[in-house]
């Protein structure tokens, strides 16, 4: 079978990876992907790059790929799959339709509330006075999020009422502008991915990200500065509680509405004193959970998504999981997030063994932003420039695999953050506790 990957950060190279591994896959093809994929697949750059549905499409057809799989959600909410379905290629990623799970909030609350999915409160406000009465209702930590797609840079959370009044107010200033206030939900986050073939959803490992800059969760939010799987202390029960409870309603729902959910429904909860409730929904694999994901998981790739894409994921065999745990920790340009600096140099840790794993774990190196320059040298070329993953059998060892490759990175200015996967590893996570312990 040969594969096409849309997209072209470490998610994307995680993806590839896998599919690569897969005895089924002949070929990988990515677009655009980056210096690090073109080690195990072909790229091919497009004029309209990777939001345009016909090249997309063309490039599928020139390579005669019997799957695609799209990456981020851009290129989802822009057609994209609905153009290859047109086509009749298999496609793993929802429809623009489906897509406005992410791509609105107060659509995903609207789904939620018809399927009776547990999540917290919610006004939406289409002007600054609409906003003071829900923001006063919930009290502080005040949550306030542009409605529509914002690269995770849209939410506030804050103690500060003023805060939250301005950034509600400079986004109502944009046509178009929504906003939506939510009670805030108290209780660690939990990022589950359920691949989905429209009727019926399989959930991979929980993993857990990080997504403020600083280390101790301070400063900005970010696209994501590191996560590990899996979960020590979430409860057993918590992915079949959680395709009972949200996944198959949701998919219910938009079967109903005539927008059936094909590809990932990535559930983002946080794990509260009254039960897990959604804190969104976004619509395809999450950046940088995916690569601890896949690090663990030893089901061929290929053949589950090419069964969700066709609608046979019922028939699909229970996945199988190294029993290992995998973190990931990402390499940021100088100024991430503000203002990152590209057309840096970078040198890479020399990895023997090239990331096989052994009882001591292992580690490798997945490219985000990062461009070869004029002379063939490998330079940064985005905010997130490297997601270094290390594996091993627990906890700890898979730290000291990620933390020991990415002390072998050279990249002038840049950070990361040293403290991914280490409250687990300290055993200093766990669930609230609160009457009515489970779903409410
Ligand atoms: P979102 O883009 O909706 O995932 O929000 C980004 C981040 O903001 C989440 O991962 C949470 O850390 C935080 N957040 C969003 N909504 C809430 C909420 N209702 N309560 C607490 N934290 C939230
Ligand atoms: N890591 C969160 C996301 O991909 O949105």
């Amino acid at each position: 079978m040969k594969v096409l990957v849309v997209g072209s950060g470490a998610r994307e190279h995680a993806l590839v990876r896998a599919l690569a591994a897969d005895p089924q896959v002949d070929a990988v093809i990515a677009t655009p992907g980056n210096p690090g994929i073109a080690d195990l697949a072909l790229c091919v750059s497009t004029e309209g790059g990777a939001t345009d549905p016909a090249g997309v499409l063309a490039v599928a057809q020139r390579y005669a790929v019997e799957l695609v799989v799209v990456g981020p959600e851009a290129p989802l909410v822009a057609g994209v799959a609905d153009e290859l379905r047109a086509h009749g290629i298999p496609v793993f990623g929802p429809s623009a339709a489906a897509a406005r799970l992410e791509g609105s909030k107060a659509f995903a609350k609207e789904v939620m509330s018809a399927a009776d999915v547990p999540t917290g409160l919610a006004h939406v406000c289409a002007n600054l006075a609409e906003v003071e009465q829900p923001l006063d209702a919930f009290g502080a930590p005040y949550v306030v999020k542009e409605d529509g797609l914002a690269a995770g840079k849209g939410v506030v959370v804050t103690a500060d009422r003023e805060a939250a009044l301005a950034h509600a107010g400079a986004v109502l200033a944009k046509p178009g502008g929504l906003i939506v206030v939510e009670e805030f939900l108290d209780g660690p986050e939990v990022s589950l991915f359920c691949l989905c073939d429209g009727s019926t959803a399989v959930a991979l490992a929980p993993a857990q990200d990080f997504k403020r800059v600083g280390e101790g969760d301070t400063g900005p939010n970010t696209g994501g500065m590191g996560a590990y799987s899996p979960l020590a202390w979430a409860p057993p029960g918590l992915a079949d509680e959680v395709i009972e409870r949200i996944a198959l309603p949701v998919l219910a729902q938009m079967r109903r509405r005539g927008t059936p959910f094909v590809g990932t429904l990535f559930v983002g909860l946080a794990l509260t004193a009254r039960g897990p409730r959604v804190i969104e929904f976004n619509v395809r694999f999450g950046d940088p959970e995916t690569q601890v994901v896949l690090a663990r998981l030893r089901t061929p790739l290929a053949q589950v998504l090419l069964a969700a894409a066709n609608g046979r994921l019922a028939a699909v065999e229970p996945l199988r999981w190294d029993a290992g745990s995998a973190v990931t920790v990402v390499v940021a340009a100088k100024d991430y997030p503000a203002t990152p600096r590209t057309g840096d140099p970078i040198t890479l840790p020399d990895l023997a063994g090239g990331g096989a794993a052994g009882a001591d774990g292992a580690a490798y190196v997945l490219h985000a932003g990062t461009a070869l320059g004029e002379d063939g040298t490998l330079v940064s070329a985005g905010g997130r420039v490297l997601s270094v993953v290390g594996t091993g059998p627990d906890l700890r060892v898979a730290r000291e695999q990620a933390y020991a490759a990415v002390a072998e990175v050279a990249l002038d200015g840049s950070h990361y953050r040293r403290d991914i996967g280490l409250a687990a590893e300290r055993g200093e996570v766990s669930v609230p506790s609160g009457p009515g312990q489970g779903p409410a």
